[in-house]
């Protein structure tokens, strides 16, 4: 997936945002919690996958699979609001919450600090899909 160039002149990377893994070594991680500064407008997908947190993505990132669920543990209000089109494509992912969102679909907007917990099952309900 392209993770698009941003002006860090204009946005830079001030929001905090912290990963909690919870099959670390699923998404190619040693650490369970990792946490970095991100600029506004980057997507959680986008920072995960800048880091090496190997975050699935079927779809390349356009709202149209459900493996980039995530959950959202605070800092809600400094996302985007979910689209209807998230909000539907969501309900299909398993493990639905109410703090669930496609990461993909997340882009930063606010002052953080973010938390979002990565759930070990996305690994591994791709994984034993057979081809
Ligand atoms: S990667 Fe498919 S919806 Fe996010």
């Amino acid at each position: 997936m392209h993770i698009r160039e941003i002006d860090t002149a204009k946005y830079p990377a001030t929001v905090a945002v912290q990963f909690l893994l919870e099959d670390p070594e699923g998404v190619g991680q040693e650490k369970a919690q990792l946490e970095f500064k991100a600029p506004r407008t980057r997507t959680l997908l986008e920072l995960a996958l800048e880091h090496g947190i190997n975050i699935e993505h079927a779809c390349g990132g356009v709202c149209a699979c459900s493996t980039c669920h995530v959950h959202v543990e605070k800092g809600m209000d400094s996302l985007t609001e979910a689209t209807e089109a998230e909000e539907d494509r969501v309900e299909e992912a398993p493990g639905l919450s109410r703090n669930s969102r496609l990461s993909c679909q997340c882009e930063i907007t606010g002052n953080g600090p973010i938390v979002v917990r990565v759930p070990a099952w996305n690994r591994n309900a791709v994984k034993e899909v057979p081809h």
